[in-house]
């Protein structure tokens, strides 16, 4: 697909756990164009935090091939790999993953700092004015809601410009108002940057936000 931001091919993730190997995902081939929001759906267990871990670089696949933005992610070694994600991907978590010893500012600062942003503090707090947390900037992450937490992991995760955004259930620890916002506020960033997102969710409402919908069932892509 030529205009694919990520493309998978034959992607297998085998891990060893306590009771031996463990196959997590089998024979994934996937093309995601640019632009597009994917939606990820599937019963617990079905490997779709694995994936979206795969398509981020923040786990090696076992088998198969990785092209995100036309390199061979699979062919990286952990420092390629940080550097790539650093530039290209920005990814939510369920749980938040802010560091607590570092103020709202300082979490969304530090990584565009690496990546080597001279204005990152005025970025950062450009960044949480945009998520609405522009009077909270001084914060600790203890000192804010969950759904707080949660815009200024988007903004950390979007302060970048990253071509691929990345959102595990990131509602899942929200209530119901909280959630639509934080949608509403990673859909509203996806549109202004144009970046492609890849969203896992439980929620029905929300895959319908997304121009595609695909499943997983035990590890294989199932049609949605
Ligand atoms: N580090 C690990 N070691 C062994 N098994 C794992 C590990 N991480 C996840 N799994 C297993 O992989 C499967 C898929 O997990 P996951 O990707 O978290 O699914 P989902 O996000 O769809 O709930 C589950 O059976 C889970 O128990
Ligand atoms: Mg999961």
């Amino acid at each position: 697909m030529p205009d694919s931001v990520l493309s998978l091919r034959n992607v297998a993730l085998s891990l060893d756990g306590n009771a031996g190997k463990v196959d997590i995902l089998h024979d994934i081939s996937l093309d995601v164009a640019s632009g597009e929001t994917l939606g990820l759906v599937g019963p617990s267990g079905s490997g779709k935090s694995s994936l979206l871990m795969l398509m981020g670089g923040l786990e090696q696949a076992s088998a198969g091939t990785i092209t995100a933005m036309g390199e061979d992610l699979t062919a990286m070694n952990e420092d390629q790999l940080a550097r790539f994600r650093r530039s290209h991907m920005g990814v939510v978590f369920q749980s938040f993953h802010l560091i607590p010893t570092m103020t709202a500012l300082e979490n969304v600062a530090t990584p565009l700092e690496l990546a080597g942003a001279p204005d990152a503090f005025d970025r950062a707090r450009a960044e949480l004015d945009a998520v609405g947390l522009g009077a909270r900037v001084d914060h600790y992450p203890n000192q804010m809601s969950g759904g707080e937490q949660q815009r200024v992991a988007l903004a950390r995760a979007s302060a970048p410009r990253p071509r691929i955004l990345l959102a595990d259930e990131p509602t899942g620890n929200l209530d119901e108002t909280n959630g639509a916002a934080i949608i509403d506020l990673l859909f509203g960033l996806r549109d202004r940057h144009g970046a492609t997102l890849i969203m896992v969710t439980h929620a029905r409402d929300l895959a319908a936000r997304c121009s595609r919908v695909i499943g997983l069932r035990d590890g294989r892509l199932d049609a949605a």
